[in-house]
């Protein structure tokens, strides 16, 4: 792989949690591959008091094998919220530059909270930071969350538009860097059997599980404002949706991939009004007991206020209107403290036609399903019907299966390895585009309103352990399926719970 031109990244945030645990191990591996540029060095910036070797000390901590990374690293101690302190920043990394005998490349990392990503842009404009040059290029990466709701969003994108230019940003979706995900295109594009069938003619319904057996933890404070709709499903679960439902792009590159998945999110039919909590089911774990073990509910967590009616689970049903997928509906959900940590895609598709043979268990034929594993135990697996062996024709359904970790040498890398990869080599591919990312919140939108706004709408409480409330089985057993159970293996799916 070709490596990215000399550069230094400036990670705003950098005494902080998302730089500790995925943004500097992220780099220690792509160091470890030798993808990092000959010349590059990190610079830290925060509000705490660290020395370029105290600031390496706690970094070392908790890094597994620090070995070379630890000299990249640099600390600068300024409050971003200071514009006066712009300048002296600008002057160090003249420094740096000049030091490093390279081009003043920057990546600028915000892994601050949100409430500085309209700033800091604004001040490194301010000194001439994120002004580009013939060879010299600025880019910015912004951590999720991009905005609260659409106005949010529509005004961080135009406030950043004035200081640099789309291609100069990069608005994280993690889910994006997961190779699974990506490998949803590679099936979809490279493989001529599946894409004839990709459509409102052969699939019956497609599903979208993103399941978390941990709680909020110690995040009660951040997720209580945000909930299950803004933290998974407006970001994660729409792009997922975005690469399932998309059209073919002419060509592999970041506009004809972001412009399909823009055209999907312009196509999902709004839901508003009365179909709200028919197709929009929202829950919260609630204290319960597993094996004997008492499970801390979501209003007993720390930082979560004790009347909180903040959403831990979200299950929803639309359509999208178009030629490939009219008429054929799409179920999504996500939830904390469900049974096991999943992330799965399940594509169901028609059952034949004409019954010739009864199955083994006496269940109706529920047509062929092609389950796509995000995460864990990677790969992906085709459910079929085959005969049963002796006398009659009784079909049993069987799994033709394949698992990433069965490939040799196989790696998957982390997300932000490479993301932060991409980036540095200038492709914004897998981030996601202001107008997609506002056309997410557009469709979310007037949901958040109408649980704001009516108390009816209701709130169902749910075991920790459990696959969520019971109303969201019956929005798709209404129609005669079920959502798929996942278990921890790829094949299997039942009861299971690994709390
Ligand atoms: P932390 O609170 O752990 O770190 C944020 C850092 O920002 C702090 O260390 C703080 O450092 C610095 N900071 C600068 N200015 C301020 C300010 N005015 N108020 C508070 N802190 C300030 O957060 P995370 O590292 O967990 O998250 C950073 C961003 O990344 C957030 O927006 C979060 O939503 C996002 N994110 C995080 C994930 C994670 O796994 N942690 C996952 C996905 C997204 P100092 O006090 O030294 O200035
Ligand atoms: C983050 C959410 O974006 O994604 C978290 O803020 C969630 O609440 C996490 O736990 C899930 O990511 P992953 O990669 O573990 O599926």
């Amino acid at each position: 792989m070709q490596k990215a031109s000399n550069h230094i990244l400036i990670i705003f945030g950098a005494s902080g949690d998302l730089t500790r645990r995925k943004l500097i191990p992220a780099l220690r591996e792509l160091q470890k591959l030798d993808l990092l540029p000959e010349k590059f060095a990190v610079l830290g910036i925060g509000r705490s008091k660290y020395s370029d070797q105290t600031y390496r000390e706690m970094i070392a901590e908790h890094l597994e094998e620090p070995g070379e990374m630890l000299p990249l690293l640099h600390y600068l101690s300024m409050d971003p919220e200071d514009e006066g302190s712009y300048d002296n920043l600008a002057s160090q990394l003249d420094e740096m530059s000049s030091s490093m005998e390279m081009v003043p490349n920057y990546i600028f990392y915000l892994a601050t909270p949100p409430s500085l990503y309209g700033i800091i842009p604004l001040f490194l404009s301010s000194v001439g930071l994120t002004k580009e040059g013939e060879d010299v290029w600025r880019r910015i990466i912004i951590e999720k969350p991009f905005g609260t709701d659409y106005q949010s969003a529509h005004q961080l994108n135009k406030s950043l538009l004035k200081y640099l230019k789309e291609d100069q940003i990069y608005r994280i979706d993690h889910y994006l860097g997961k190779e699974t995900v990506q490998n949803v295109l590679v099936t979809r594009f490279s493989n001529g059997i599946f894409e004839p069938l990709w459509n409102r003619n052969f699939v019956h319904h497609v599903e979208i599980t993103a399941a978390e057996s941990i709680g909020v933890g110690t995040r009660g404070g951040y997720y209580n404002d945000s909930g299950a709709l803004r933290d998974m499903l407006q970001n994660h679960l729409m792009q997922l949706v975005g690469l399932v439902a998309m059209e073919p792009p002419t060509v592999i590159n970041s506009d004809a991939i972001r412009n399909e998945v823009l055209k999907v999110f312009q196509s999902i039919r709004p839901i508003t009004g009365d179909d709200i909590p028919k197709q929009v089911i929202r829950g919260q774990y609630v204290a319960s007991h597993i094996r004997g073990d008492s499970m801390t509910g979501y209003r007993d967590e720390e930082g979560v206020p004790e009347e909180s009616r903040t959403e831990t689970f979200v299950a929803m049903k639309f359509f999208i209107d178009n030629w490939r997928w009219g008429g054929v509906p799409f179920y999504i959900r996500t939830g904390k403290r469900l049974p096991t940590r999943v992330s799965e895609i399940v594509v169901h598709f028609n059952p034949s036609p004409h019954t010739l043979f009864s199955t083994s268990n006496g269940d109706e034929d529920k047509g062929n399903k092609l389950v796509i594993r995000i995460q864990p135990d990677e790969g992906i697996l085709l459910k079929f019907g085959m005969k049963v062996q002796g006398a009659g024709f009784k079909v049993q359904e069987v799994n033709m299966d394949f698992h990433y970790k069965d490939l040799t040498d196989s790696y998957i890398p982390e997300a932000y390895q490479r993301l932060l990869l991409d980036c540095m080599q200038g492709d914004s591919t897998l981030y996601a585009r202001g107008d997609a990312v506002e056309a997410a919140w557009r469709f979310v939108d007037p949901i958040l309103k109408a649980w704001k706004e009516d108390q009816g709408i209701p709130l169902h409480g749910y075991p920790c352990g459990t696959w969520g409330p019971e109303v969201a089985d019956q929005m798709i057993e209404g129609e005669k399926y079920a959502w798929r159970c996942p278990c921890k293996n790829l094949a299997d799916d039942g009861i299971y719970c690994e709390l």
